[in-house]
């Protein structure tokens, strides 16, 4: 990488104010090519002759800073001219915003807002005669303040369009490591779409609120006609109150707030160096009378390839569908976070790893992830410990069970989807210290005790206002670090390692586990001694668990750590239909119940807006974290009967055992596989049969009432006749 040998550059004492460095040169002859390697300690934004270079927004995007920072390499070959002038304007970013929200401004959240703003670049030029010339970041750049006078991740932007001046000064250089520069791995994030805004509400306590539609990530442009020095400012929320009136103290401390200042007639404007998740924005101030057609909500987030569509005859159904779809989106911002609002929007690795398997079905995550996952190795703490979010920015930080085991259990979806081993050998080593560091520091053998744990975070089993659910941390800890071996001595086995060792951990742990818990009390207790095959008598325990859902008023009680596989184990062992019922329930708790609230994104909790239409509470309430959207890869692998046989990562054999449900008439799926595309569809019929389609690019299995059977790559369909 060329850029290694050019200089980071900065500058002291700006402030809040996003400085612009500069360098102009100009050119005695034809170039034939120019390409611009760059990266900063921040987010930037650069241009070469006032033209924006590349579409990568908040580059360099988001990585364990201190070890891995990207370089994005951009073909400038046409923006380049005679006389030359490359602007780079540096933000805050998540290197320099004082992150989490909930620390205070001592520690942690003080040092990286004290962080030093930097830039590194090298513009390699290749005249047509064959001679090089390479422009890099050095002393000879300029740098002044830029219109931008305030960008942060959390509180938002502020514009001044007045703004110029001619007070530059030259950038000094800042000694800082070149060997965490990495070519740019993760996805890019862009602008990816534009939404109009559907209505501006004037609310009963008289705010002026334009209406998106839908919650989404990113930031609003608009379009405004003024005079010089006027004001546009607003505020973002995600929900109207129960009276209607905008709402977004859950915000917490994030301002999430826009000011621009205008020049003189008709300008269109939007952020440059921050996001929001928003649905609504709150005009404070507004130079005239605002239209609709003044505001799209831009759509940003990492370039994602989808792969699947669901489809049903059941309305609300596809809503949720669609809440799953949107959540994704809004929470791959560069890294998966657990929500894009409120004062976190970090990846916590619960988040991560309850949704993987769903998001791996929704979309192409192999590149996204695998970028994360590297992350998370780099932030691994040398005894093997996996913070709760990664990139790890608290230093002090504790683990969690179901949180670090991310490690293991997300590179092994990853695999599991697209069949691509190298993901599995990258990670290995990692997966294998987070193993260990449960091992090496649970002081009772076989189990992991005496540890601080989420268990099952925000489960419906806890009294009111408790976050932690009522399943014991110890039993759900140590169900998890079974799953964790189990998973590793799998992984190692498929790379060629002798694993006697770890198979033999994990028959230790599965006779600790059942000693030490020979009864399960919780919805999510049993969920997971069945998912994670720990318990000696599944047949009961399903049976237990199907009884304790009905006598619950056939209602979820499950958090983060039940809910992904509740569905999931009751068909496994004969209660599709309660499966079926859970999943379509419209009443509190479910998940429709959201959907006829009017969600569109998941809920963080269940009763997010309770039934009397006021908040679960302030501190703690996001209307955009996908962990309960994981419920959708039920729908694909056992409504609609999409996975593959054992062995067969990556669909090289599908598993075609689909779970249809006639009160919702018809559903369709489409999976774009690694293999090729698989269609699954299946419709009740007058007579009380299902006509079941399968159109698959490899061999299959097929399980259905009226048999067994293999069938070949191809179409298939079939009537069948379901109890
Ligand atoms: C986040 C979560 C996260 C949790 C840890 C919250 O503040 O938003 O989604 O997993 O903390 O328990």
């Amino acid at each position: 990488m060329e850029i290694k040998n050019s200089s980071y550059i900065t500058t002291a004492d700006i402030g809040d104010v996003c400085p612009l460095f500069f360098k102009d040169f100009n050119l005695d002859g034809e170039i034939s090519s120019a390409n611009l390697e760059i990266t900063a300690l921040g987010v930037y934004e650069a241009s070469l002759n006032g033209s924006r270079v590349g579409d990568f927004i908040m580059a360099p995007g988001w990585t364990a800073y201190n070890k891995r920072l990207q370089v994005q390499s951009y073909d400038v070959t046409t923006l380049i001219k005679k006389e030359n002038r490359l602007c780079v304007t540096v933000g805050r970013g998540w290197f320099r915003s004082p992150m989490p929200g909930w620390e205070k401004m001592e520690g942690d959240k003080k040092r990286r807002y004290e962080q030093p703003c930097g830039l590194i670049a090298a513009l390699i030029l290749v005249f047509a005669d064959g001679r090089k010339q390479i422009i890099r970041t050095d002393e000879s750049w300029q740098v002044k303040e830029s219109p931008i006078r305030f960008s942060e991740i959390y509180d938002g932007e502020i514009y001044d369009s007045t703004f110029t001046t001619d007070n530059s000064k030259p950038a000094e250089t800042l000694s800082w490591s070149k060997d965490i520069l990495i070519s740019q791995e993760g996805e890019i994030v862009k602008e990816i779409e534009a939404i109009d805004a559907c209505s501006i509400i004037r609310t009963p306590a008289g705010e002026t609120v334009v209406d998106f539609g839908q919650e989404v990530t990113g930031y609003v442009r608009f379009t405004v006609n003024a005079r010089c020095g006027d004001k546009v400012r607003f505020l973002h929320g995600e929900v109207l109150d129960k009276d209607g009136n905008f709402y977004n103290d859950n915000y917490r401390s994030a301002k999430a707030e826009v000011q621009y200042i205008c020049k003189d007639g008709e300008q269109t404007w939007n952020p440059r160096l921050t996001f929001f998740g928003f649905r609504y924005i709150k005009l404070e101030s507004w130079p005239g009378i605002p239209r609709k057609e003044d505001f799209k909500a831009i759509v940003v987030h990492s370039e994602l390839h989808r792969t699947a569509y669901v489809e049903t005859g059941f309305e609300p159904l596809n809503k949720l569908v669609s809440n799953v779809f949107w959540g994704q989106r809004d929470n791959y911002l560069d890294v998966p976070t657990d929500c894009p609002q409120r004062d976190e929007r970090m990846g916590w690795t619960g988040d991560a790893e309850v949704f993987t398997k769903a998001a791996s079905y929704n979309y192409d995550i192999l590149k996204f992830m695998t970028k994360w996952l590297h992350d998370l190795a780099a932030d691994q703490r040398p005894d093997g410990k996996v913070g709760k979010i990664i990139p790890d920015i608290i230093l002090h930080g504790h683990s969690s069970a179901a949180w670090g085991d991310a490690a293991v259990i997300c590179p092994w979806q990853l695999y599991q989807n697209y069949g691509d081993i190298s993901i599995l050998q990258q990670q290995f080593n990692s997966m294998k210290a987070w193993v260990d560091y449960i091992t090496n520091t649970t002081p009772t053998p076989g189990l992991w005790t005496d540890h601080f744990h989420f268990g099952d975070w925000l489960a419906l089993d806890a009294p009111e206002g408790d976050r932690i659910g009522a399943s014991r941390i110890d039993l759900v800890a140590t169900a998890y670090y079974a799953n964790s071996t189990e998973l590793l001595a799998k992984t190692g086995e498929l790379l060629g390692n002798d694993m006697e060792e770890y198979w033999k951990l994990h028959s230790r742990i599965k006779t600790e586990f059942r000693k030490a818990f020979p009864v399960y009390i919780t919805q999510t207790e049993h969920v997971l001694a069945l998912q994670f095959n720990l318990t000696p008598d599944p047949e009961k325990t399903a049976r237990d668990l199907a009884e304790l859902v009905i006598k619950d008023g056939v209602q979820l009680r499950t958090g983060f750590t039940g809910t992904p596989y509740l569905l999931h184990v009751l068909s496994s062992y004969g209660y599709t239909d309660l499966a079926w019922k859970l999943l379509l329930r419209r009443e509190y708790p479910s998940w429709l119940y959201s959907v006829d609230c009017g969600a569109t994104t998941i809920w963080e909790h269940w009763d997010g807006i309770k039934q009397d239409g006021s908040f679960w509470s302030t501190s703690m309430n996001s209307f955009n974290h996908y962990a309960y959207g994981a419920v959708i890869d039920w729908i694909y692998e056992k409504a609609a009967g999409i996975s593959h046989t054992d062995d067969h990562a990556g669909f090289t054999e599908l598993l075609f055992q689909p779970h249809p449900c006639k009160e919702i008439g018809w559903l369709k799926v489409q999976f774009e596989s690694r293999q090729g595309q698989i269609l699954s569809y299946w419709k009740h019929e007058k007579d009380d049969t299902f006509t079941v389609m399968l159109e698959t690019p490899v061999e299959a299995k097929v399980i259905l009432p009226s048999g067994t059977r293999k069938v070949k790559a191809g179409k298939h369909t079939f009537i069948e006749q379901y109890k």
